[in-house]
């Protein structure tokens, strides 16, 4: 059942290439430079119109909204509010007319994201589910929606639920960006092409796991650890964390770079290991000048690089190498490292990886 692998977690990491395939198959028409999705070409008025879209999830899901936020603002630019589903439901937000309501769920049982849906809806909003439990409850109670077909996922810490939550993201901030005239037919036919290709850069990426094992079997006992990340990859910086903390339990902290000095700084010593993302154009040397901070203050340092980086390695302690996207792409592939390196933390550490204490795969009560 666990395919050959230890656990399920492991095996639905390397599942994410063809999981990703198939959220996209039958969508992405990279040839002909078309994305084909009913549920959005049924409502298309309704998102072009948008004033607004607001996003709400819990955990992983969450994070992979505010991946969508960067999308849907930079490729389509709509502007994009990420929001707790707890928080949302209780705060009495403010819902306009026109406004689209994305929900986001592997599951599409949490309790939360169910509540903010039909707190929406009741506000006269029309609702989008990305749901990946195919005729779950949010699957049923939104009023249009996409499936990821990232098939079933049984480890509790999400994985390929997160990858294919970000490409139909990226499909429909693609989409919207091209028909509302911001995303030119070149560009837009090029993030196509690039788009089919994640697939194989994930697989050839899935090779370095036995370099990733290396580096967890120095910091596994770490009691601490920071995840840093800008643009795109602030939302990675955040998943990188929850990822460590919830199957190895160890304290982790996801922040953007930038923020470092407004207070994570202080925490820096020899003995705390910081997790860099260092992808190229993502604000590439303001992120080298953060790595020089924290080695100045004898951090440790792993950063996720782009292939063929030679200023990073120069200074960094471990460089894991990623190969070259679209900057809005990179998402993809640099959170691929950061699931291997937790999953062979936590096993280095005995956890119970599929099954952490303390928690559920679906959290249906609030
Ligand atoms: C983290 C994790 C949780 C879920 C969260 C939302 O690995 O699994 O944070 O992402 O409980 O669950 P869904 O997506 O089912 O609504």
């Amino acid at each position: 059942e666990k395919g050959g692998y230890d656990h399920f977690m492991l095996k639905e990491i390397h599942e994410q290439p063809q999981a990703i395939s198939d959220t996209y198959r039958g969508r992405l028409l990279a040839d002909k430079g078309i994305i084909k999705m009913g549920s959005v070409d049924n409502n298309i008025a309704k998102f072009l119109n948008a004033k607004r879209i607001i996003v709400v999830a819990c955990g992983t899901s969450w994070h992979a909204g505010l991946v969508g936020e960067y999308l849907l603002e930079d490729l389509a630019r709509i502007p994009v509010e990420v929001e707790y589903a707890s928080e949302f439901r209780y705060r009495n937000p403010i819902i306009n007319k026109g406004d689209i309501v994305i929900a986001i769920s592997q599951s599409g049982e949490t309790a939360d994201t169910l509540a903010a849906i039909k707190l929406a809806k009741s506000k006269g909003a029309f609702v989008f589910g990305i749901c990946n439990v195919v005729g779950s409850s949010i699957a049923r109670e939104t009023d249009s929606g996409a499936y990821t077909h990232a098939g079933p996922e049984i480890g509790v810490a999400s994985t390929k639920a997160f990858t294919t939550q970000i490409t139909l993201l990226a499909l429909m901030a693609l989409k919207l960006g091209n028909l509302n005239g911001e995303l030119s037919n070149s560009k837009f036919h090029d993030y196509l092409q690039k788009m089919s290709m994640i697939p194989g850069k994930i697989e050839q990426l899935l090779n370095i796991n036995s370099e990733i094992e290396k580096i967890a079997a120095i910091y596994k006992d770490a009691p601490n650890c920071l995840y840093l990340g800008r643009g795109y990859n602030f939302p990675v910086a955040l998943e990188g964390a929850l990822k460590l903390k919830e199957i190895s339990y160890i304290h982790a902290e996801g922040y953007p770079a930038a923020e470092m000095k407004h207070g994570p700084i202080a925490l820096i010593d020899e003995s705390m290991p910081v997790v860099v993302i260092a992808t190229k154009k993502g604000h590439y040397d303001k992120v080298v000048s953060n790595i020089q901070e924290i080695k100045s203050r004898n951090g440790k340092i792993i950063a996720i690089v782009t292939e063929g980086d030679t200023i990073v390695k120069e200074i960094a302690d471990h460089v894991i190498e990623i190969p070259e996207t679209e900057e809005a792409f990179t998402p993809l592939l640099t959170t691929i490292p950061l699931q291997l390196l937790s999953y062979h933390i936590a096993v280095m550490r005995g956890c119970n990886v599929d099954q952490p204490r303390n928690l559920a795969k679906s959290v249906t009560v609030e």
